[in-house]
Parts: structure tokens; C-alpha cells; sequence
């Protein structure tokens, strides 16, 4: 699998495998690090000093901004209702289905195994549990998880809450 001519390393990127990714026409900030099996698109944009962890999926239309850690196998989508033809048995190309924009605010982690439909921006400094499937716009420092996805906390109440009390009791305090 390759590295396309077409993709932009900015400064310092880690590709740890380079014969195991497959990037094509999509831009990586400087520090950012990506594991095996990652597959970028054209037109997806990485921010600097993330790491993509191996097997995760980033397609076109995915902006992943500073700082953000993406679990493994990790899968975007830009397709909310994809189909392989049209009607009439043809099969579909770029102008027969609508491009939906993802948005990775800063400093946000992404679990291991979790699905991001598109269309959704996630807050600053979020973090998605493992196996989330997230269906709406994640607020800034929420903790969502489950399928689909529901605020179960706040990162930056998180370590005080645990001494006490599990994920889900918080989140009965935060949903009601
Ligand atoms: C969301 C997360 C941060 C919560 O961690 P935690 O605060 O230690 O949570 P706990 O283990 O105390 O679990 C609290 C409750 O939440 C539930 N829970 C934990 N993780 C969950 C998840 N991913 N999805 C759904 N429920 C989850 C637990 O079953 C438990 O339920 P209970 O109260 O009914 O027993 C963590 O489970 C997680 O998913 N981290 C991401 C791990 C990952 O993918 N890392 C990247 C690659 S190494």
C-alpha cells in the first residue's frame, strides 16, 4: 500500500510501517505519528501531534485538528446513506452521492472501535469511549459512549468522579 505523491507531510511525520499505509491526497501536521493499516483519503486533513493508531479508517472529509489521539480501527464516514448503484442497476460515482463534513475538535480521543457517522463536529478535548457509535455533535470535554452515543461524563471532572462513583453514575447525574 502507498504513500501517494499527492499527500502532504508537514515537518516531522511518523509513519511507523510507510509499506502498510495507504494515504492518498490528504495533509499530516507536523509530530503527528500514524500506525499500520491506516487508510487517509483525499481531502481528509490531520492537525499536528496526533497519533492515528493502526487499522483506524480517516476517509474525505474528516478535519482532525491538534493534538487528538485516534484509537485502532477507529472508522469515519462521509456517506449517510451510501449505496453501491442507483436505481436503474448503475454504479454510483462522485456525483451521485453527498459528501458530509466530520470536524475532530483539539485534544480530542477517539476509543478503539468507534464508529463516527458524518456530519458531526466533536468538542474540544472530547473523549469517545471504546466501540462508541457517535451519532450527533459531541459538546467540548464530554465523555460519550454507547450506541448511540450519550454524554456519561466530563473529562475534566472524570478523575474525581471515579474515586467515588462509576461512568454511568455519572451520567444518570448528567442525562437525569
Ligand atoms: C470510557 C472510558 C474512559 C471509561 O473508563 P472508566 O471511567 O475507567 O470506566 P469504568 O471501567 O469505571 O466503567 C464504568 C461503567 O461504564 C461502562 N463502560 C466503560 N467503558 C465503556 C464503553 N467503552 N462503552 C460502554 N460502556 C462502558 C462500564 O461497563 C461500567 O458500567 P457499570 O457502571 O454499569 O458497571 C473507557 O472505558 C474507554 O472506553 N476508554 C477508551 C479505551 C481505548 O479505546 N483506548 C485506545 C486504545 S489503547
Amino acid at each position: 500500500m502507498p504513500i501517494s505523491d499527492s499527500v502532504k507531510l508537514k515537518g516531522k511525520v511518523t509513519i511507523f510501517h510507510p509499506t502498510l499505509v495507504n494515504l492518498y491526497g490528504c495533509e499530516v501536521g507536523d509530530g503527528s505519528r500514524i500506525g499500520a493499516f491506516v487508510e487517509i483519503q483525499k481531502g481528509a486533513f490531520i492537525g499536528e501531534r496526533c497519533k492515528i493508531s493502526s487499522h483506524t479508517f480517516v476517509c474525505e472529509g474528516v478535519t482532525i485538528e491538534d493534538e487528538c489521539f485516534i484509537g485502532h480501527g477507529v472508522m469515519f464516514t462521509n456517506d449517510r446513506f451510501p449505496r453501491a448503484t442507483n436505481p436503474d442497476g448503475s454504479p454510483q460515482s462522485d456525483a451521485d452521492w453527498t459528501l458530509e463534513y466530520t470536524t475532530v475538535k483539539r485534544q480530542v480521543s477517539i476509543g478503539s472501535g468507534a464508529t463516527i457517522v458524518c456530519g458531526i463536529t466533536i468538542g474540544e478535548g472530547a473523549l469517545i469511549a471504546a466501540g462508541a457509535t457517535v451519532t450527533k455533535d459531541v459538546p467540548p470535554y464530554a465523555v460519550v459512549a454507547g450506541c448511540p452515543a450519550k454524554v456519561v461524563g466530563d473529562v475534566r471532572t472524570m478523575s474525581a468522579a471515579k474515586k467515588s462513583q462509576s461512568v454511568n453514575q455519572v451520567a444518570e447525574e448528567v442525562v437525569g
